[in-house]
C-alpha cells in the first residue's frame, strides 16, 4: 500500500512538472517571438534611418537648381501677356517647380531638429507667426479665426521653423475643409508637463473609413496634392518628444491636437499621455 501511495505521488509530481515544463517552453517560445520581431523591426528601423539620410541628402542637392528654375519660371511668366503662345507653358513649368518645391521643403523638415536649432520658444507666439504666414490664404469674409490662448503657458524647447511647418499644414488643411466659410478655433492650453494646441474647424469632417489613414504618406482626397502634410507635421511633432492626435466626424468638422512638452529635451522621447 505504501509502495503504491509513492508511486501515486511520484507521478502526481512528475505529471506537475511536466505541466511546469511545458509552460516554460511555452514562454520561452514566445520570448524567442518576441526576440524576433523585435530584431525585425530594428532592422527595418536602421533601414529607414539610412533611407532618410540619403532622401534628405537628395532633397537637400534639388532644393537649389529647383529654385532657381522656378524663380526664373516665375519672372518669365510675370514678363509675358496671357495671349502669349508660350504663356500656358511658361505657366505650368512655374506651377510644377512650386510643387516640387513644396516636396524637397517637406522632406528636408522631416529630419530630427539639431540641437543647435532649438530654442525656448513662447507657443502662443508660435502660433500666432504661423497664422501671419497663411493670413494672405484666409478668406475672412468666409472664416472666422476664433484664439483661446493660455495666457501663462510656460515655453517650450523647440526648432521654432519646424514647428511653424508642422502647424501651417494643419492650419492649410483646416481652411481647405471649410469652402463655404466657417470657423477655426486654435487654442494654446497646458496639461501637466504638456502644452497643447489646438487646431479646430467647422468644415465637412473626416470620414470613419479615412481616419486611420490620414497620417500616412501619400494619402491625400485633394486632386492636385501630395499627401504629405499630415506626415511631416506629425513626424516634426514626435521628434520634439510630442504626438499629433485627429478627431473628426463627417460633416461635423475636424480637430487636430498638438502635445508638446514643456522644457524638456527632444531626445526623451513622446509623453504617455
Ligand atoms: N481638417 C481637415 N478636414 C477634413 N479632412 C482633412 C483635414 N485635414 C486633413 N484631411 C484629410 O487628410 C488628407 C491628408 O492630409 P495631408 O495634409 O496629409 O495631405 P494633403 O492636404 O492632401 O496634401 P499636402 O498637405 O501634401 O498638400 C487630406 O487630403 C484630407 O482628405
Ligand atoms: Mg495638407
Amino acid at each position: 500500500m505504501q509502495i503504491f501511495a509513492h508511486h501515486v505521488s511520484t507521478a502526481i509530481e512528475s505529471s506537475r512538472l511536466y505541466r511546469k515544463l511545458g509552460e516554460q517552453v511555452n514562454k520561452l517560445e514566445e520570448a524567442n517571438k518576441r526576440i524576433a520581431e523585435n530584431t525585425q523591426r530594428l532592422l527595418r528601423a536602421e533601414k529607414l534611418s539610412v533611407l532618410g539620410e540619403i532622401t534628405s541628402q537628395v532633397a537637400h542637392e534639388l532644393r537649389n537648381p529647383i529654385t532657381i528654375i522656378g524663380g526664373f519660371a516665375r519672372s518669365l511668366l510675370k514678363k509675358r501677356d496671357v495671349k502669349d503662345p508660350d504663356y500656358e507653358y511658361v505657366k505650368i513649368i512655374a506651377e510644377e517647380t512650386e510643387r516640387m518645391e513644396k516636396v524637397l521643403d517637406n522632406v528636408l523638415n522631416f529630419t530630427k531638429p539639431k540641437e543647435s536649432q532649438l530654442e525656448k520658444v513662447d507657443l502662443n507666439q508660435i502660433v500666432d507667426q504661423t497664422l501671419d504666414m497663411i493670413e494672405g490664404e484666409i478668406n475672412l469674409d468666409k472664416i472666422t479665426v476664433m484664439k483661446y490662448l493660455h495666457p501663462d503657458l510656460p515655453p517650450v524647447i523647440v526648432n521654432p521653423d519646424q514647428i511653424r511647418h508642422a502647424l501651417l499644414n494643419l492650419f492649410r488643411n483646416a481652411i481647405w475643409a471649410m469652402p463655404q466659410g466657417g470657423v477655426l478655433s486654435l487654442t494654446t492650453k497646458r496639461k501637466d508637463n504638456f502644452a497643447k494646441i489646438g487646431i479646430k474647424d467647422t468644415g465637412f469632417g473626416i470620414p470613419k473609413e479615412h481616419i486611420d489613414g490620414i497620417f500616412d504618406a501619400f494619402f491625400t482626397t485633394k486632386p492636385d496634392c501630395c499627401g504629405l502634410g499630415l506626415t511631416i507635421s506629425s513626424e516634426i511633432i514626435k521628434n520634439h518628444g510630442g504626438f499629433i492626435v485627429a478627431e473628426s466626424e463627417k460633416g461635423k468638422g475636424a480637430t487636430f491636437s498638438v502635445v508638446l512638452p514643456l522644457e524638456r529635451s527632444c531626445s526623451d522621447g513622446a509623453p504617455n499621455l
